[in-house]
């Protein structure tokens, strides 16, 4: 359990966090469908009078799932107990949360995929019956007694929705699937920072923190409190796109918005690997990071930014990768690179 105690700098990230999460759908930036659909939704039940249905949230880390969890919460008017999916590690704890809530409570489960099957499967019936039936003492006595839950709404957040069991995804009424951010929208949320935190910034400095943050907010928003920490020292507070990108280059932040493990994965494949096809697992071991990190967290925005390809026989570098590590390329690729298409 000691690994899921938040530890000083967790609790720090966290708090600034909270600080600069929007708490409505109108300050909420980007991600247009699944924020239109939630809105509707929750219309809609706050209409009838009832509890919103099950939300389910994927996507990589840092892109606001548990923003939008609290957002739904606000416009509900209804409380949120969070948990995560490794903490629950026996039915009667998930019991115990649920015989808690109030009629329209929202629990909300984080890294759901990661929540035990013994558990899970008590979450089917309370998801679809409101109803969980558990079992009290042992040997003879044992029995089963049914509880009856109060009305809820079960938002899980997951960033591998593929690892989400088929009976527990046909569960939620609603999902959504959030994507990184364009460069335009990231500007945008630490332009919204920059006001919460009572920095000046213009539009140049602005974006030059957002091309460098990875498609993700949360990047935007830690990148904002260094560059304004340089901006304080040398250029009275105010960041321009000069003062922006001299603080990021001190900070080594790439001008391509990669971060170390982003650039070493590439630069095993090529140097490893002659830039594959390489399988996850031969990647995994030369880094000596987990699959499933590799998977969520690294690979999306590198496919996303065309760095890498996924092929049928395993990954392969493209000639980005090359450039940007500026290493040359082997003929054959540089040939690929004149073709068409
Ligand atoms: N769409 C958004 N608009 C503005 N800020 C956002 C948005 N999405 C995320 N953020 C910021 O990024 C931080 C991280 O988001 P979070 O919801 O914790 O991500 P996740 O739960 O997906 O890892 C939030 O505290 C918030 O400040
Ligand atoms: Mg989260």
């Amino acid at each position: 359990m000691a690994e899921h105690i938040p530890t000083e700098l967790n609790k720090k990230i966290n708090s600034q966090d909270n600080s600069l999460r929007p708490s409505t759908f109108s300050d909420f930036v980007g991600q247009e469908k699944v924020r239109e659909r939630l809105l509707l939704c929750v219309e809609a039940a706050k209409l009838r009078g009832e509890a919103l249905d099950h939300v389910l949230l994927s996507g990589p880390p840092g892109l606001g799932k548990t923003t939008l969890c609290y957002i739904i919460g606000e416009a509900m008017g209804a409380g949120v107990k969070t948990t995560s999916g490794p903490v629950i590690e026996k039915p009667a704890d998930l019991a115990g949360m649920l015989t808690s809530l109030n009629h329209g409570d929202i629990l909300f489960i984080d890294e759901i995929h990661r929540m035990q099957r013994t558990v899970e499967e008590y979450l089917y019936s309370a998801m679809e019956d409101y109803v969980i039936d558990i079992m009290i003492d042992q040997g003879a006595n044992a029995r089963s007694i049914r509880l009856e839950l109060p009305k809820f709404t079960l938002v899980g957040a997951t960033t591998r929705s593929g690892l989400i069991s088929p009976p527990l995804r046909s569960r939620f009424g609603i999902s959504g699937r959030l994507d990184y951010y364009t460069t335009e929208e990231l500007a945008k949320i630490v332009e919204r920072s920059a006001g919460l935190l009572d920095v000046k910034i213009d539009k140049g400095g602005a974006l030059e923190i957002a091309r460098r943050s990875r498609g993700t907010p949360r990047i935007a928003n830690n990148l904002l409190r260094r560059v304004r920490d340089y901006a304080q020292v040398v250029a009275n507070g105010k960041i321009s796109r000069e003062i922006a990108d001299a603080a990021l280059q001190m900070l080594d932040i790439d001008a391509s918005g990669l971060d170390e493990m982003d650039k070493r994965i590439l630069r095993t494949i090529i140097e490893k690997f002659n830039g594959g096809p390489i399988g996850l697992n031969s990647l995994a071991v030369s880094i000596a990071e987990e699959q499933d990190t590799i998977e969520d967290v690294y690979e999306p925005y590198l496919i996303q930014e065309g760095y890498i390809k996924r092929t049928a026989r395993g990954r392969v570098v493209t000639p980005l990768a090359y450039d940007l590590l500026g290493i040359d390329k082997p003929f054959a690729i540089s040939q690929q690179e004149e073709l068409p298409f």
